[in-house]
């Protein structure tokens, strides 16, 4: 299937927990609340500190149409709880995953939950053929995420955090598409 990044294929994923929708303007309140809070802040690669509403407007209005970004939100609730997506890499046929969520709700899976459907997504709907992501060295419970569906660590590099001001040591990760880990270990 050839990939289709119009980023008009953008519909709402569902899952045992969770409901995942596009992100709206109600949501401002919600943003700023998990992505003001520095322990959030400082494990994101692109979010300012301090962070408030003119920020989260931007984020609605500017990164959200250019990638495939969900809210988090639990069956039956609105309230965004965070954020999930996949950014289209330049020059590439490979989009990055992406993820946030309040502390009050770390550590239940819901973050690897939301992250089953979206990798489902980006393989089985957009078609693409390998999924990145990373995280800083000192934030491991995101390298359990990724871990857990099956991402595999592919080096070590410096990136830039915003609220932090500097490079990072981060690990840089990625997930092939199942066909493509299927060739590769009949080849093996
Ligand atoms: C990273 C983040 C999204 C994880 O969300 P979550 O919903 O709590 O994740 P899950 O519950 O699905 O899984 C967390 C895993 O990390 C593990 N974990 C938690 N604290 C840990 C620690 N200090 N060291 C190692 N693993 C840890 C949990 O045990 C769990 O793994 P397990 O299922 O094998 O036990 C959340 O912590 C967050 O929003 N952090 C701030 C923003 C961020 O880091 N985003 C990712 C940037 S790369």
């Amino acid at each position: 299937m050839k990939t289709d990044l119009s980023l008009g294929n953008r519909p709402d994923l569902a899952t045992e927990r969770l409901s995942l929708r596009p992100p709206n303007d109600r949501d401002v309140d919600a943003i700023v609340g998990v992505v003001g809070n520095w322990e959030v802040a400082r494990r994101l690669a692109r979010v300012p500190h301090p962070y408030g509403p003119a920020d989260a407007r931007f984020f609605l209005d500017h990164v959200i149409p250019a990638e495939w970004v969900w809210a988090v939100t639990l069956l039956g609730s609105d309230t965004l709880l965070g954020v999930i997506g996949l950014t289209p890499e330049e020059g590439a046929d490979a989009a990055e995953l992406g993820y946030w969520l309040s502390p009050a709700h770390w550590g239940s899976g819901i973050t690897t939950e939301a992250a089953r459907a979206v990798v489902a997504f980006g393989f089985e709907r957009l078609g693409l053929p390998v999924i990145t992501s990373g995280y800083f060295e000192d934030n491991p419970p995101s390298g359990r995420v990724l871990r857990k569906l099956g991402f595999v660590e592919t080096g070590h590099v410096m990136r830039p955090c915003l609220a932090v001001g500097d490079e990072v040591p981060s690990i840089r990760m990625e997930l092939a598409h199942p066909d493509a880990r299927i060739i590769t270990g009949e080849g093996c």
